[in-house]
């Protein structure tokens, strides 16, 4: 049996035709089609706006960029830009649950398929317990110092996992016991997607309403005063050039926006870490098999969706810098910060901040919850595509009266939930960046191999110059991938290995496409 037989594209296109082809397992009623182009844009944005811009702008902007952060928030939409069109390509010719996984399925066999859907793993379900972390601390922030309710130290510790500490009021640092909040908000993300497609869809629309109205309201109070010394940050006038690491001091003279300069340590180690905003444009291509039309309807969603939210980071960026200087941004919440100086810039009451902090904080947590409900979303429908080709167990079965995948639904929430509840950020967040990077990678391979392997197949969407775009975004993808710490490096290695074994132990053996091989060309 070959490691690298490759799925045809007739074979999925049939699939994606009929979503109730019996494919020899006993299904017992299949997904149902009932989202069109707006219900895909809006579940992009759901999975797109969240920590990213709630929370790590601040740090990237106070530690990298400085107010430069708007170019890294440019070349980061840049990338995924390049990798959003691919994915347009590709999801148009192959419109099916599995998304990059069934690219790779036809585009570089069974065994790179294996390790990209294994990888996307890292992107869906580790991309939602991060930011089910990030939920909780949102939540202690928005109680603690909004509503100046002061958690016990026993309250404390049951926000955060037994690897990180808490300090109590008196000073005293005690260790974590279960990040409850974390926990919770995964449960419930969860159940709406065991409940149907249409209710998480439903659930969505009105978060992303709810998140986009906050990110606007941002924008356009904080537009009027900003102010041009946070923005030209003078290295000569503020003494900053002493604290400059001696490659970077690239601006010498005058006013400019770049505290550290363009390379790394600057600019593009901001975009870096910025790059995690931008994850979760790609989920919408998992919901193909849920979609109406989807030829049409999956590369307007994956691409209006990933055109809204750079707009939209790129004014936030410029906004945020431009009210509060860089080096105030470092804190995990550093929007809430920022509405707090527009307050006091206009001059407005008390009052007036407390009902704006508020909001902005309602509106991370609720925009949270979207990131970690679309997410899980991408993840049971990759693992379902993985299910139906034999290559899982389990995560096919869906349900009779909901149409979901119930029994992967089940799976992953309880991953999430359990993971979320005992691991730190720190651990998971720069892993769920290079997961997804690998995944950029393939896909933007697979479009320039489809068009050598595969030039007469339908493509109702066409990238221009799919040279130009696939290589230009693998190597972007790769040149990001190689500035993420070894240690990252080394959990994605041994997450891989891990699926390896899964691999060889399990979906060789039971993969339909190796068993239908078998049957017409008995050894
Ligand atoms: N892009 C998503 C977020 O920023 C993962 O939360």
């Amino acid at each position: 049996m070959s490691l690298f037989r490759k799925k045809s594209i007739a074979a999925v296109v049939a699939e994606a035709g009929d979503p109730n082809v019996d494919h020899g397992a006993p299904l017992s009623g299949g997904l149902e089609r009932r989202l069109d182009a707006m219900h895909l844009t809006l579940l992009g944005i759901g999975a797109v706006i969240g920590a990213g811009i709630f929370s790590l702008t601040g740090r990237a902007a106070a530690d990298f960029a400085g107010p430069g952060i708007v170019y890294s928030f440019i070349i980061g939409g840049i990338l995924c830009g390049l990798a959003g069109l691919c994915y347009a390509e590709l999801a148009s010719m192959l419109p099916v649950a599995g998304s990059a996984y069934t690219y790779s399925y036809a585009t570089m066999g069974e065994l790179v398929a294996w390790i990209i859907g294994w990888d996307l793993a890292l992107e869906y379900a580790f991309g939602a317990v991060t930011v089910s972390v990030a939920w909780s601390g949102y939540l202690v922030s928005l109680v603690q110092k909004t509503l100046h309710y002061e958690l016990s130290p026993t309250l404390l510790r049951l926000t955060k996992g037994p690897f990180e500490t808490v300090t109590g009021l008196d000073g005293v640092v005690h260790p974590g016991l279960w990040n409850v909040p974390a926990t919770v908000v995964s449960i419930v993300a969860a159940a709406i997607l065991y409940r149907g497609i249409r209710e998480a869809a439903w659930v969505n629309n009105v978060i992303v309403v709810i998140k986009v109205a906050i990110v606007v309201s941002f924008i356009a109070l904080g537009w009027g005063v900003i102010s041009a010394d946070n923005l030209y940050v003078n290295p000569h006038a503020s003494g900053l050039l002493a604290l400059v690491p001696e490659p970077h001091r690239i601006l010498r003279e005058g006013h400019s926006v770049l505290r550290y300069g363009w390379l790394n340590g600057g600019v593009l180690t901001g975009a870096g870490v910025v790059f995690f905003a931008y994850i979760g444009f790609d989920a919408v291509s998992t919901a193909a098999q849920e979609t109406k039309n989807p030829s049409r309807d999956v590369p307007i969603g994956v691409l209006l969706s990933l055109l809204i939210c750079t707009v939209l980071y790129i004014l936030v960026a410029h906004v945020l810098t431009g009210v509060v200087r860089y080096d105030e941004l470092a804190v995990p919440d550093p929007i809430a910060v920022g509405i707090d100086r527009i307050v006091e810039l206009r001059g407005w009451s008390p009052v007036a901040r407390g009902t704006f902090t508020f909001a902005v904080k309602v509106g991370a947590l609720s925009g949270l919850t979207s990131v970690i409900l679309v997410l899980m979303l991408g993840q049971t429908r990759v693992f379902y595509a993985m299910a139906r080709d034999g290559l899982m167990p389990w995560f096919d079965a869906t349900h009779p009266r909901f149409h979901t995948p119930y029994v992967g639904t089940v799976l992953t929430g309880i991953f999430v939930a359990v993971a979320g509840g005992c691991l730190p950020m720190s651990l998971v967040g720069e892993l769920v960046s290079i997961g997804t990077l690998l995944a950029f990678v393939l896909v933007c391979l697979g479009v320039p191999i489809l068009r050598v392997t595969q030039p007469n197949a339908n493509r109702p969407f066409r990238v221009r110059a799919p040279w130009f775009v696939g290589l230009s975004g693998t190597a972007a993808c790769l040149y990001v991938m190689y500035f993420l710490p070894l240690d990252t490096w080394i959990r994605l290695i041994v997450w891989l290995v891990i699926g390896f074994v899964v691999y060889f132990t399990y979906g060789r053996r039971h993969s339909r496409l190796g068993r239908a091989d078998s049957a017409t060309n008995p050894a």
